[in-house]
Formats: C-alpha cells, sequence, structure tokens
C-alpha cells in the first residue's frame, strides 16, 4: 500500500492512533517563542499543529497529499487548505512566490522523496522551519526480526538535507509506547501511519508475532529548527 493510501485509509480513526504524533505535534508548538504571522505547514493531517496555535494569525497554509485528512482539517478565514504532495512541482508554483515567516511541520517530511530538494525550496519562501521528523529508529526492534528496511529516512540523512541549505538545531528523542497485550502493539503499527509500506506477508507477520519480545513500540523522533544560513 503507498503511503497516500495509508494515511487516507485510516483517517476517520487516525486521532486514537497517533499519541507519539500528538505529543511531538504539542511540542513542535510550544518551542515557538515568535508568534509568526504567515505559517506554511507541510503534512498537516487532521490539523494537530494548527489546533495548538494560540495568537493571532495573518495567514496560514496547510498542505497535505491526502484529500481525506484535508477534508477533517479544522476550516478558518484566514486558512487555506492545498491538497499538494510537497515533492511535487505543482506544490512549488504554487509556494514559490510566496513568504513566510515559518515553515512548520510534524511528522510529515520524513517521507519525502528528495528532502535536500525540499529543504532548498522551503529556505525559498521563508528564513526559518521548525520540523519534527520520525527517524528509521522507529520500530527498529520490528525491522531487525523482518530484515526489513525501514520505509522511512534515517537521521543523518536528514541532518545531512538541512545542513547543506541552513544552520540548524537538533534535538533526537525516543519513545518508548507500551501495551498491554501484543495484539494491541500490532494494530497500533497498522494504524499509526509510520509503517509505511512495508507489509508483511502471513508467513512473515507470524513470525514478527512470535518473535518480537517487546510490550512495547519504539519511536525515534528528530526536533529540527533550521535558519537561513548566515
Ligand atoms: C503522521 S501524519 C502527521 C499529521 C499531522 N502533521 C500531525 O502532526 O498529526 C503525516 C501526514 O503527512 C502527510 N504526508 C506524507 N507524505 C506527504 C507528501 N509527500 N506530501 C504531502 N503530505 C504528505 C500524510 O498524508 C499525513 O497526513
Amino acid at each position: 500500500m503507498s503511503v497516500q493510501n495509508q494515511f487516507s485509509k485510516y483517517a476517520n480513526d487516525y486521532s486514537s492512533n497517533n499519541i507519539i504524533q500528538q505529543i511531538v505535534s504539542k511540542a513542535l508548538v510550544r518551542d515557538i517563542n515568535s508568534k509568526p504571522k504567515r505559517i506554511l505547514e507541510l503534512g498537516c493531517g487532521s490539523g494537530q499543529v494548527f489546533s495548538q496555535i494560540d495568537w493571532k494569525l495573518e495567514y496560514y497554509k496547510a498542505t497535505d497529499f491526502s484529500q481525506s485528512m484535508c477534508d477533517i482539517h479544522p476550516q478558518e478565514t484566514n486558512l487555506d487548505i492545498y491538497c499538494f504532495d510537497f515533492d511535487s512541482e505543482e506544490f512549488w508554483y504554487n509556494i514559490k512566490n510566496e513568504d513566510y515567516d515559518i515553515v512548520l511541520s510534524s511528522s510529515a517530511m520524513q517521507w519525502s522523496k528528495n528532502l535536500s530538494k525540499l529543504v532548498n525550496r522551503l529556505m525559498a519562501v521563508s528564513n526559518e522551519i521548525n520540523a519534527v521528523l520520525f527517524t528509521s529508529n522507529t520500530f527498529k526492534s520490528i525491522q531487525k526480526i523482518t530484515k526489513k528496511e525501514s520505509p522511512i529516512l534515517d537521521l543523518e540523512t536528514i541532518k545531512n538535507s538541512f545542513l547543506q541549505y541552513c544552520d540548524c538545531e537538533f534535538e533526537v528523542f525516543t519513545y518508548n509506547l507500551e501495551f498491554n497485550n501484543k495484539k494491541d502493539l500490532f494494530k497500533y503499527i497498522k494504524n499509526s501511519g509510520v509503517s509505511g509500506d512495508s507489509d508483511l506477508n502471513f508467513k512473515e507477520a507470524k513470525k514478527l508475532f512470535k518473535e518480537y519480545d517487546k510490550n512495547y513500540l519504539e519511536f525515534e523522533v528528530v526536533f529540527i529548527k533550521a535558519f537561513s544560513k548566515q
């Protein structure tokens, strides 16, 4: 299943399966001190980031490539919601003549097919990006058993993509999310929106269920504050 379909499929019950995303999106907004008035958001989902903002905005552009997510995003007068793939030319043509105080993104940019190109483009429309990205160390013990590579970007690639064009501050956090039983744990992976394309066949899934001996799931995220190079 493509990443886009996976997010769309679970759009309606997504809020009950995204505890880590909720924690990191709150932290992302809490860390913004400048009260930016014009904001561009990438991978807005159901509006976790927008909903945390408690200061007056001039303009907010929320973008996501899943129409089902865009449909459940809160609506406001000074807010536009666009269904765009942030790696697409269509997205670039839409934003390239604009100017933002800040670009925000929570739990989304790890899916970029060309993160350094995306960062370069974003720095043309804003002097600052605040983002939090999951890294390939998310579900790392599971990958050890399945021997399948993470579908999301690794920390080094993420850092290098930003460092090419920006002065950066990075903070890496790991979270272990505990479950009462294995069934709930595996259901969470499927519905969480961070497992991507790595669907297992029946035999592989059975092996994983048998061999995974932890009662928690591992997540790794990197918080990034990126500024135009001095
Ligand atoms: C894990 S969700 C996070 C949603 C929201 N930012 C939050 O914090 O709850 C990731 C979102 O990124 C979107 N997304 C993933 N890849 C994308 C891309 N290439 N272009 C636009 N949106 C993308 C998905 O559709 C999904 O809504």
